[in-house]
């Protein structure tokens, strides 16, 4: 443990932290010296300083995606569509495939103190296998697994899961985890978790706030923390045969996870970095893709502006590529740039944050007091040389989870409502007529894109239906 004298030298200009020092105990003293010693304040101090000027796209210097980098896949012939999916599955045989969920967000919106990915949705345990969105994914992940060495026999390949947590999610995942990748046929060996950094959170002036009279005030560093946080396993993630990373967010109950096709796609077009998108409804709180001085980026809801909401062309939004935050990255693109000091600009966020004021009382504030700085993983496709962006269509890949019930909208009753209405869709194309029922549910493990039901087009009942 370092002496107030040292922890006052390393602090600088943020020494009101260690205003409590003599009330603290030796352990909280112990502690507050470690978070001192993980926090370089100057660096802290520019992260605030510079983010005021982060560079937000410049209206009259942007332009929709270029038509030849913007593939609509529902406007692909069906033969090619099966081109690509199979191109994709070959790869996934090869064990090329690592999958990357974002588990670091704090879920504030959610106002959930478990992990998004943990939550129970409510399904009957008895027949799934787990009853949340990650042991969903997990499911999907297995199923994709047995396609690939069904498509192509004599393989095995595996698909690695990367999970990126951060230190108020680690714990409860990891745990959850532990259940459900052996309940879904994963094997643990197969999932990396690891997490990202956090950043002191900062009143209006940049200085730092204290949460608990011995602890300052951190929050996760945003989801553009994964370039740092994953580059010490790229290593053995290219040791494994790893060639491309489909990052995807933890809440959307409809993300193909590992989709073939879209990797069919990247290694069709040998992209280096793409995005998935939906078409975009006006006001539509998901960041949009577009084009500035040549180089695609997304400019998030909260940066562009009214402008978007009007122009439109073909009676379509001209700015309609809606990011829903699933991209893929070749292994060779991360390991361009991606290091252990990597890091991207700061966007700044205002946050109510509960702190301790002078007098030593935890004040919990009704308005934004003050500022988090995220990183945003989208920030990085700039740096791409040969960028494409894949539309899908909204009902059959996103439903996310962001808030809680009382909002109506991207809730758990919304997100089983969408996942029902796949199922219920899948289902009566392989022939099944429903009577009354509100939710039916295909499992993951059954069907990964509504393929493999014609059987059950004829039963009602059964371990694969379930509602
Ligand atoms: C995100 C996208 C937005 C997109 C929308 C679609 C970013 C910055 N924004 O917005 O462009 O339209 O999803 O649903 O990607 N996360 C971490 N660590 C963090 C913060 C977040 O891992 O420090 C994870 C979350 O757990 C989640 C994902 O990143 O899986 C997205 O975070 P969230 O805060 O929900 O982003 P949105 O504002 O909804």
């Amino acid at each position: 443990m370092l002496t107030r004298a040292e922890l006052e030298q390393r602090v600088g200009e943020q020494v009101h932290v260690l205003r409590f020092w003599d009330e603290l105990s030796e352990e909280e003293r112990s502690s507050l010296s470690q978070q001192i010693e993980g926090i370089n304040v100057n660096d802290c101090r520019s992260a605030f300083n510079d983010s005021v000027n982060v560079h937000l796209p410049q209206l009259d210097n942007i332009t929709p995606i270029p038509d030849e980098r913007y593939i609509v896949s529902s406007e692909l012939s069906s033969n090619e569509r099966s081109r690509l999916f199979n191109l994709g599955l070959e790869s996934i045989s090869r064990g090329e495939l690592c999958v990357l969920v974002l588990a670091g967000g704090q879920a504030s919106r959610l106002g959930s103190s478990m992990p998004k990915g943990t939550i129970p949705l409510g399904f009957n345990s008895e027949i799934v296998e787990g009853d949340s969105l990650l042991s969903i994914q997990a499911a999907k992940i297995h199923r994709l697994e047995e396609l690939s060495q069904k498509a192509f026999p004599g393989t095995t390949g595996k698909i690695h899961w990367a999970v990126m947590t951060s230190s108020g999610t680690t714990k409860d995942t990891l745990a959850h985890l532990e259940e459900i990748v052996p309940l879904n046929g994963l094997s643990i060996d197969n999932v990396t978790i690891f997490s990202q950094a956090n950043i002191p959170a900062f009143d209006q002036s940049g200085n730092f706030w204290l949460s608990k009279k011995g602890e300052i005030c951190t929050a996760p560093n945003g989801n553009g923390g994964i370039f740092s946080a994953l580059s010490p396993h790229l290593p053995m993630l290219r040791e494994k045969g790893v060639k491309y990373i489909q990052t995807y967010c933890v809440d959307n109950i409809l993300c193909r996870v590992g989709d073939p096709a879209m990797l069919g796609m990247v290694i069709a077009k040998g992209s280096d970095c793409a995005a998935k998108t939906i078409e975009k409804v006006s006001g539509e709180l998901v960041g949009s893709i577009i084009f500035e001085d040549g180089k695609p980026r997304v400019a998030e809801y909260s940066e562009l502006g009214g402008l978007e909401a009007l122009a439109r062309n073909d009676g379509k939004l001209l700015y309609r590529a809606g990011s829903i935050a699933i991209h893929y990255f070749t292994m060779d693109f991360l390991e361009s740039f991606c290091t252990s000091t990597f890091h991207l600009p700061y966007h700044r966020a205002s946050k109510k944050i509960p702190y301790i004021d002078a007098s030593g009382q935890l004040i919990q504030p009704t308005e934004p007091n003050g500022i988090k700085l995220e990183q945003f993983i989208f920030d990085v496709f700039p740096l791409s040389k040969n960028f494409f962006a894949w539309e899908v269509e909204r009902e059959d890949e996103f439903s996310p989870l962001k808030n809680a019930e009382t909002a109506g909208v991207n809730c758990i009753s919304t997100c089983l409502r969408d996942l029902s209405l796949q199922s219920k869709k899948w289902l009566q194309a392989a022939g099944a007529n429903f009577g009354d029922e509100k939710l039916v549910f295909v499992a993951a493990s059954q069907s990964y894109a509504g393929e493999g039901l014609e059987s059950w087009g004829k039963k009602r009942t059964g371990r694969s239906i379930y509602g």
